[in-house]
């Protein structure tokens, strides 16, 4: 089993002025590493008529590239339109679906639902973001919980999951993880990485031998509308108000990813937050500011084989 992909996150290319330029270089060294695919995990450029000039090159980009890409939805790729209109914009076979590549099994995973009462609603243009209180966001369906069961059911290889929240406790996790995770843990073979995005941060976490890793934002981490500051400032942040509640990462954050027998390598980007830093406004106030990186770090996770098919018996070595 070997196969080497490129992955970015969050990239948010309608929400800044220079999405295009970010996706774009991220492709020159996906091109560069000789990558079999891309993988994007979610959030990556709302389909809607907003700003509309960044999302037509970005979309041209996608069309005239020899390698695949395989999309994962997020949340805002949903704020405008619904999951069909989502999937046909950004060419998904659907809204979940699995593919093999170099002797492992792929699995995108839609985890953008919630769930008032027995119920399960899709996001469906922003509808998540006037969702009543107390119920379970986000979720996975029970549909999507059977599809996954059988699905792991039917391959011998090991797997890799993409969803967009983390499958696993963190700052926003799906609400069924528990669930989820015993499906994995039962599969007839393996399963090795969960790989998501969402929260704009950078960690890795080890639970029963399977790792699990949030990919950092390709574009920026989230100040939020209380801490309004300047990072660009001049014409751009009057063109892009946006820009001053986040922190923008000067250059786009991406990772390439290498499986092998032995171990799943990763190897990230780093680079600086334009403007004012975080302590500059003293977000230290918020208790988060240490989850701020502007990199993805270099991380090499060991997999030793067991009983299982490609079974991974691991040791946390770079856990958080
Ligand atoms: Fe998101």
């Amino acid at each position: 089993m070997k196969v080497k992909f490129g992955i970015c996150s969050d990239t948010h290319a309608d929400l800044v002025h220079d999405g295009p330029r970010r996706v774009q270089k991220f492709l020159e060294a996906c091109q560069a590493e000789q990558v079999e695919f891309c993988v994007d995990l979610g959030d990556f450029c709302s389909p809607s008529p907003r700003n509309y000039e960044q999302k037509a090159q970005v979309k041209a980009m996608l069309e005239k590239l020899s390698v695949s890409w395989y999309h994962v939805l997020g949340n805002h790729d949903k704020n405008f339109d619904n999951t069909q209109g989502a999937v046909a914009y950004l060419g998904m076979p659907g809204n979940y679906y699995s593919f093999d590549f170099g002797g492992i099994h792929f699995v995108v995973l839609d985890t953008c639902y919630y769930q008032v009462g027995e119920e399960y609603q899709a996001f469906d243009c922003g509808n998540y973001m006037d969702a009543p209180p107390g119920i379970k966001i986000p979720v996975l369906p029970p549909e999507e919980l059977s599809w996954l069961e059988k699905d792991l059911a039917g391959t011998n290889y090991p797997s890799v999951l993409f969803s967009h929240h983390s499958l696993i406790e963190s700052r926003n996790h799906i609400c069924n993880g528990e669930e989820v995770r015993k499906i994995l843990a039962n599969a007839p073979a393996s399963v090795i990485l969960a790989a998501s995005g969402h929260e704009h941060r950078d960690w890795v976490k080890e639970r029963d031998g399977i790792w699990y890793t949030c990919i950092n934002s390709m574009t920026y981490f989230w100040a939020g509308h209380d801490h309004v500051h300047t990072s660009y400032g001049g014409e751009l942040e009057e063109q892009y108000p946006i820009l001053k509640k986040m922190f923008p990462y000067e250059e786009p954050l991406y990772a390439i990813v290498e499986i092998d027998e032995e171990k799943i390598k990763i190897k990230g980007t780093s680079t600086r937050i334009v403007g004012q830093q975080p302590a500059d406004i003293h977000y230290e106030k918020t208790g988060i500011i240490h989850e701020i990186s502007s990199a993805i770090a270099d991380k090499e996770l060991p997999l030793k084989k067991s009983g299982r098919i490609g079974c991974a018996e691991l040791q946390a070595s770079d856990s958080i």
